[in-house]
């Protein structure tokens, strides 16, 4: 088994390609991104998604604005445009926000800016592919031990959205510990919760389990609470877009509800997580974190497959009926077993992070 095919890539003459993720997994779309504006649109438009990918799509978007700002002779303003462009993409993953203030910070050390571009947004890739590795790593421990008591039968594992190697570059968070799994002969079989109203769990996560031969089977997003009351859940990993100083988790809307039920049924719920994802500077996620609200299009209409092989929208309500489309909702830390991150996992409070990652114990912006 091979986990590697990746999400973001550069072509010979400096293009970046994606692949659009909203035609998966009925159609493999490769789409260029030729400028900044086209990496906005997107992350806007989900052709990509998942935090860490987000990220490096805006940094290559930062990339393809230098290039463009010195192909027509833009001032500094263009470039400064750019950022704030991509900033405003989407507000709840923390990767944006982490992979623009690092690629302005080497734009601001820098004399050749179209190489310090280039050399950061590959930087950002490459230190992702690596850090997914090492969580899947700290990872495979808490599956092992499963595994060790269950028999041979194998280890039933819940997941919630796409937190795979499609939301980050390859390996992805929850997706790297099982894969390393598998790679070990460890048997594993996942729960993979549809994720309305986007479908990232049907059409992204379904489509790489598939893909890497993981045995999995699709629920709709209620079924998890019933599983886990029968005994058919040993261990629950879901990934985050951002997560505060305190442990808080927030990640795509359906995931509290998931937690709940884990805590009900002494269940294990970890959230698996690089530290691109941590969010020092806030400590409570209910009132700090921002969750995106989307258009009520994607509640109201079902994107799917029809008969005739078309990829077309069906309209799941009355017209008239108004529809309410929050992204993300917000776990909180006492409901999380634990956080695996790249350096090992740790408590979901600011002593688990901070013995993980010292370097943030000084924040005077939180005194
Ligand atoms: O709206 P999306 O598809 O970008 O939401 C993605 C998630 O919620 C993922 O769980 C999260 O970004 C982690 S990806 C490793």
């Amino acid at each position: 088994m091979s986990a590697t095919f990746r999400t973001i890539w550069t072509t010979a003459q400096r293009d970046v390609e994606v692949i659009d993720q909203r035609q998966l997994p009925h159609a493999y779309v490769v789409v260029q991104l030729l400028t900044y504006k086209d990496a906005d649109l997107a992350i806007r438009s989900m052709t990509v998604r998942g935090a860490p990918l987000i990220g490096a799509t805006a940094a290559y978007g930062i990339f393809l604005a230098v290039r463009e700002m010195i192909k027509e002779g833009h001032d500094g303003a263009f470039l400064d445009e750019a950022f704030s462009t991509l900033r405003a993409s989407r507000p709840t993953a923390v990767n944006l926000f982490w992979a623009l203030d690092r690629m302005r910070t080497a734009l601001d050390n820098a004399t050749d800016f179209l190489e310090a571009a280039w050399t950061e947004a590959g930087r950002i890739v490459e230190e992702d592919i690596e850090t997914c590795r090492m969580i899947g790593v700290h990872g495979l421990p808490l599956i092992e031990a499963i595994a060790a008591q269950k028999n041979s039968e194998p280890v039933q594992i819940l997941t919630h959205c796409n937190a795979g190697m499609l939301g980050c570059i390859e390996w992805g968070t929850i997706t790297s510990p099982i894969y390393q799994a598998v790679q070990k002969g460890i048997k594993v079989h996942v729960w993979v919760d549809e994720t309305r109203p986007r479908n990232q769990g049907a059409n992204l996560t379904a489509y790489e389990l598939t893909r890497h031969g993981v045995p999995h089977t699709l629920i709709v997003d209620n079924t998890g609470g019933h599983l886990m009351q029968h005994q058919m859940v040993d261990l629950v990993i879901v990934g985050t877009d951002r997560t505060t100083r305190n442990g808080d988790v927030a990640n795509k809307i359906g995931t509290y509800l998931k937690a709940l039920a884990a805590k009900d049924n002494n269940i294990p719920f970890y959230v698996a997580l690089p530290s691109t994802t941590l969010d020092m500077t806030i400590k409570d996620g209910l009132k700090e974190i921002p969750i995106e609200e989307r258009d009520q299009n994607e509640v109201k209409y079902v994107i799917g497959k029809s008969a005739s092989g078309n990829i077309e929208p069906v309209l799941i309500c009355p017209e008239t009926t108004p529809a309410a489309n929050y992204g993300f909702d917000v776990t909180p830390a006492r409901l999380v077993s634990g956080l695996i991150t790249e350096r090992g996992i740790c408590a979901a409070s600011e002593e688990g992070i901070l013995s993980l990652f010292p370097e943030y114990v000084q924040n005077d912006d939180l005194n």
